[in-house]
């Protein structure tokens, strides 16, 4: 569709800007995509703005003249007859004849004409896959967004955006579609930390059920006779060098003791008040009240749940459901031995490629915060740096990236970015995001809940989008606040019916 025709004005065109007039009737968004024609090939620019202008109106003394002596300009020369409208473009990139893509280095002519980016252009320009999963919609255009999964994923992906702007929704809707693929094209496993509860509408809706594992917290079970000497180091890091000595040993101990039988940490600490060799203590009393303690979070027993085989399993979303938790530092030692587990699964393919995904991921690898609060972030920066050689990948998903680890965020080679609109956030994301210019941050901090910014490996050009409407049902504690408000009162009436009826 044809668009406009290239101008000249006094710096335009350039290699980083040109201006178009608009065709008659025609209408061009801020935001859309054109495409234009240079020696190079064909350049496709993004519409960066409008200008509107009417050469009887540009001097403000013959405007004021005119006024003044009683006539109107503007009956003289109404704004449908003379008034233009101008297209602002950036280039973006080029396409030569053979179809590659790179930076265009010439400027358009003027007197080029200008068309609007077809659907096809859009999708092989931005390097959408047909076989991708499906997010949303060209912001603009009438175009699916369609990533491919492996720049998507493997090397991992962060959603961030400030509180409400739709993060779980999006994830949603990723989570909906990596289910949903076909099995020709590959099905990865998807484990989901989940913590405030609101991803069970899965469980629940009829056409998602049989493909969701749902654990809830309170029966989360970690098998203590597979947990290894650095696992115990990671989750107590106040170990001395000597108390790690000793309990590397015990656990040696018990195992040939057991010989394969299951046990469990009182087992352990049995051993461990009865073992003749600790020479200190010191040493024995506080490795058993670590230990002891340890075994009060409930979360240690024989075996493992959900079991290695359940975890992970292709097209299958597993819920690992800790909102009923309430210590930080228990949701660490899931995150951390799930993690683990998935990183060291993966290494000896026990399971399918697995995407890990993160709610408030900060709260799990936090910057700048000391080691003992810190349980998970070792294993999280582990995968984000060799995760992908095995096949596991991260999505992480926070509110606040500036408390989120650099070494992980700095590992996610693609960020989805929603509404932010704290400017320390804003600058954050302007340091970490690869390809954010100016422009670009002021366009984040005016977006509509649901409008999000994909850049990074995913896309050939940062781009802008709208989530698709979600498949599957909502949880209830996702809901808003009004339809809870509403539906705590007809729960109330029904209640006061109920007793009169009885009455
Ligand atoms: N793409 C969207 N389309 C429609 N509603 C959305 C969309 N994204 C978010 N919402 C709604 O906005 C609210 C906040 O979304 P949510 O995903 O919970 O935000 P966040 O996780 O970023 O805090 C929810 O009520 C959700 O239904
Ligand atoms: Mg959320």
């Amino acid at each position: 569709m044809y668009v406009g025709t290239v101008i000249s004005t006094t710096n335009t065109p350039s290699t980083e800007k040109f201006h178009f007039v608009l065709a008659e009737d025609v209408i061009v968004k801020k935001g859309q995509f054109v495409v234009v024609s240079t020696e190079e090939g064909k350049v496709v620019a993004r519409v960066s703005d409008i200008i509107k202008t009417n050469p009887y109106f540009e001097r403000a003394d013959s405007v004021k003249e005119f006024e003044r002596s009683g006539k109107s300009l503007s009956e003289l020369f109404p704004s449908e007859r003379w008034e233009y409208l101008i297209g602002e473009a950036v280039p973006l990139g080029v396409y030569n004849e053979n179809g590659e893509l790179s930076r265009s280095f010439v400027p358009p002519s003027p007197g080029e004409k200008v068309y609007l980016a077809g659907k096809q252009e859009i999708f092989k320009f931005f390097g959408f896959d047909e076989n991708g999963v499906c997010l949303g919609k060209v912001l603009h255009h009438d175009v699916e967004v369609k990533l491919n999964i492996t720049r998507l994923l493997q090397k991992h992906l962060a959603i961030l955006a400030m509180s409400g702007a739709g993060k779980s929704y999006l994830t949603t809707v990723l989570i909906e579609e990596l289910i949903e693929r076909k099995e020709e094209h590959g099905k990865i496993g998807i484990v989901l930390i989940d913590t405030h509860g609101e991803y069970v509408g899965f469980t629940e809706d009829e056409k998602y059920m049989d493909k969701t594992y749902l654990v809830l917290g309170k029966d989360f079970k970690i098998g203590v006779p597979s947990l290894s000497p650095q696992f115990f180091a990671e989750i107590l890091p106040n170990m001395t060098a000597v108390q790690k000595r000793e309990l590397t040993r015990l656990l040696a101990y018990i195992h040939e003791e057991k010989k394969g039988k299951p046990f469990d940490l009182t087992d352990l600490m049995e051993k461990l008040e009865n073992d003749k060799i600790i020479k200190k203590s010191d040493t024995r009393n506080i490795l058993y009240t670590y230990l002891s303690e340890l075994n009060s979070t409930g979360l240690f027993g024989y075996y493992d749940n959900p079991p290695l085989d359940k975890l992970s399993r292709p097209g299958q979303l597993t819920i690992i459901d800790i909102s009923d938790l309430t210590s930080q530092k228990e949701k660490q030692i899931i995150v951390s031995y799930i993690g683990r587990k998935l990183f060291e699964a993966r290494r000896i393919e026990r399971i399918p490629p697995t995407l890990l995904i993160l709610e408030e991921a900060h709260n799990y690898a936090p910057e700048g915060v000391k080691k003992e609060n810190a349980i998970s972030r070792g294993i999280i920066e582990k995968i984000a740096r060799e995760g992908r050689k095995f096949h596991v990948a991260l999505c992480l998903i926070s509110q606040r990236p500036i408390n989120l680890s650099t070494t992980a965020l700095s590992q996610c080679n693609t960020h989805i970015i929603l509404r932010i609109t704290n400017p320390y956030d804003l600058d954050h994301i302007g340091k970490t995001s690869e390809g954010i210019t100016r422009d670009v941050l002021k366009i984040i901090s005016s977006l509509q809940v649901g409008e999000a910014l994909v850049v990074g490996e995913a896309v050939n050009y940062p781009l802008f989008f709208k989530v698709r409407t979600r498949k599957s049902k909502k949880a209830e504690r996702g809901i808003s606040l009004e339809e809870a408000a509403l539906r705590f009162m007809e729960k109330q009436n029904k209640v006061s019916e109920d007793v009169k009826a009885f009455m």
